[in-house]
C-alpha cells in the first residue's frame, strides 16, 4: 500500500536506484520513471515518450536527461522537454522529494510546457 504523506506518494528506497539509472513506478496507475541523475539528484518523468509508447526508464541516463531508446531524443529532467528530435513534445515531470532514505514523487505535474497563456 502506497504511503501518502500530503500530496507525496512513497515510490522506494533510494539505495534501490543505482546513479545513472532509472527505475519504472506505477503511482496510482501512472507510469512514472524514478531516475538517479549521475549528479546524485533524483528526478521523476512520465515514464511514456511523448514520440511513441516507450518508457522512458528503458532508456540510458546522462547528466540531466533520460534517452529514448527507440529514437533517441533525449528529455531534460527538470523541465521534461525534449532536447532532440524526433519528439517535440514535452513529457510531465513531477516534484521528488527524498526523506529519510525514501523517494517521494508529488503526481502534481511540476511542468507539462511552457506558460503559454497570452
Ligand atoms: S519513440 Fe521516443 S523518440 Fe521516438
Amino acid at each position: 500500500m502506497t504511503d501518502h504523506l500530503a500530496e507525496f506518494v512513497k515510490v522506494c528506497a533510494a539505495s534501490d536506484i543505482e546513479r545513472g539509472t532509472a527505475v519504472r513506478a506505477e503511482i496510482d496507475d501512472l507510469p512514472v520513471a524514478i531516475v538517479h541523475a549521475e549528479d546524485g539528484e533524483f528526478y521523476a518523468i512520465y515514464d511514456v515518450c511523448s514520440h511513441a509508447e516507450v518508457p522512458l526508464s528503458e532508456g540510458d541516463v546522462e547528466d540531466c536527461t533520460v534517452e529514448c531508446w527507440l529514437h533517441g531524443s533525449r528529455f531534460d529532467l527538470k523541465s521534461g522537454e525534449p532536447t532532440g528530435l524526433p519528439a517535440t513534445e514535452p513529457v510531465p515531470v513531477y516534484p521528488v522529494e527524498v526523506r529519510d532514505g525514501d523517494v517521494y514523487v508529488c503526481l502534481a505535474p511540476k511542468t507539462t510546457q511552457k506558460d503559454s497563456r497570452s
